[in-house]
């Protein structure tokens, strides 16, 4: 079957659906087509912290009424160390700026269901998906759906927002992206537990065993990480373990961790990748597509938002006015935004993470960077505004 669309869209994660949601709010069509189902995609635990941009992003584009009901807004961070732990109040260092806790599930049922009641087409289920002609002026995005039919689309433009393992990276031509990356020697342990909070606020804790994450989704549910060997096995960790390890980490003197069924878990590896440019002819990447960032800044999702929020003006002023100026600046003007959360992403988890085997030089260095950033204004003020986002989107 052909048919023709202005905007093809790989992939329904947060950076592929907010993008046609913002596309149709300019009046552009799209497609997405996406491999998962809907209730897959719907329950995939990821991400939980939104940069203000973000929150602020949301309520402009009419995605905001669950978010401002049931989101937990945070004004600090604590850091924590040698037994110590220390609180960095963002407000006050940024003169206003806050974070939220709404879980990426929870963006993404929203979307899902403001582009279906909208009439727009998200194919679900679909196998063998294709990008091609990118050297043309209308390329080709081919898919088959769940029925079994094989589907062709002509595009005015594709966006790959096909997160890390897409496809779309690798059907730009040979030879011209270049990526650069950095992998680490350890992964992240994640839970979920229903069980209450135990803290007001984040907390990130550099442990001689390795590091530890306190953070939260609902007042009923707690979320926590925990710093395990690269490739271990899951099957290590019972929930005993996990919870007797958390404690260890994370409790100091007069503070106690609580604990409560653990309603799910898995191991993620983590690496920073940044792939440029992003963008070929028509074919323009977005997200984790593009570039991957540990998630001790939190910031893969909000790179993720803000990459199609720049795209999506960029493809109005190509498509709907023949302007082809920022979609020729795109690609630059994320990368500048990518390096500085990469950076940001690697520094968190360079500061917070325990290198394998003995380094005293380095848990040194990492002790007095903590120190200084909990002592000095100047430098928690660098985290605070980078936390809270330096690089802040806007749509009007
Ligand atoms: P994805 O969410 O990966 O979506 C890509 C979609 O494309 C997927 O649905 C996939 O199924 C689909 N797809 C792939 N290939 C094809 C194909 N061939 N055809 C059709 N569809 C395809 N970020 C933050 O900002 N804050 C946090 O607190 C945070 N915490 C995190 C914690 C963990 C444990 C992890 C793993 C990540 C975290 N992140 C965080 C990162 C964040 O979750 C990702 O950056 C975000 O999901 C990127 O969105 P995306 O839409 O670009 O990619
Ligand atoms: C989360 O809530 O899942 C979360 C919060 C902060 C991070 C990473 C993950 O740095």
């Amino acid at each position: 079957m052909t048919a023709s669309t202005q905007v093809g869209i790989v992939g329904a994660g947060p950076a592929g659906l907010l993008l046609s949601h913002l596309l149709a709010l300019r009046g552009i069509d799209s497609i997405v087509v996406e491999n998962r189902s809907r209730a897959y995609c719907e329950a995939r635990q990821r991400a939980g912290l939104l940069e203000a941009g973000t929150t602020e992003l949301l309520r402009a584009v009419g995605l905001s009424d669950r978010m401002d009901a049931e989101g937990l807004e945070h004004g600090g961070i604590y850091l924590q160390f040698a037994g110590e732990r220390h609180h960095l109040d963002f407000k006050d260092l940024t003169g206003g700026r806050w974070v939220t806790i709404w879980a990426q599930t929870e963006i993404v049922k929203d979307l899902i269901a403001a582009r279906l009641a909208a009439g727009a087409q998200v194919e679900f289920e679909v196998s063998g998906t294709e990008v091609a002609d990118l050297d043309q002026d209308r390329p080709l995005l081919r898919y088959t759906d769940a029925a079994g039919t094989r589907h062709e689309v002509r595009c005015d433009a594709i966006a790959g927002c096909d997160g890390f393992h897409g496809i779309c990276r690798d059907s730009m031509p040979p030879g011209l992206v270049r990526v650069a990356e950095r992998g680490y020697p350890y992964s992240w342990l994640g839970i979920l537990a229903t069980v209450p909070p135990s803290t007001d606020e984040l907390i990130y804790s550099r442990h001689e065993n390795g590091f530890a994450l306190h953070t939260m989704r609902t007042p009923q549910v707690s979320r926590l990480y925990l710093q395990v060997p690269a490739y271990e096995d899951i099957e290590n960790w019972p929930d005993d373990r996990i919870w007797a390890e958390l404690r260890h980490r994370l409790e100091i003197p007069g503070w106690e961790l609580k604990d409560g069924p653990i309603t799910e878990k898995a191991i993620s590896p983590m690496r920073s990748f940044v792939a440029s440019p992003m963008r070929y002819q028509r074919l323009f990447l977005a997200g984790d597509a593009a570039h991957i960032v540990p998630p001790t800044g939190a910031k893969g999702l909000n790179l993720a938002m803000a990459d199609v929020t720049v795209l999506a003006e960029a493809l109005t002023s190509l498509l709907r006015h023949g302007d082809p100026g920022p979609a020729d600046a795109y690609s630059d003007a994320s990368l500048r935004r990518v390096w500085r959360a990469t950076h940001f992403s690697w520094w968190m988890t360079s500061m917070l993470h325990v290198e394998p085997g003995p380094d005293p030089f380095g848990a040194e260095l990492q002790l007095s960077q903590l120190r200084y950033v909990t002592s000095s204004r100047a430098a928690a003020t660098t985290l605070a505004e980078n936390y809270t986002g330096y690089y802040p989107v806007h749509w009007s």
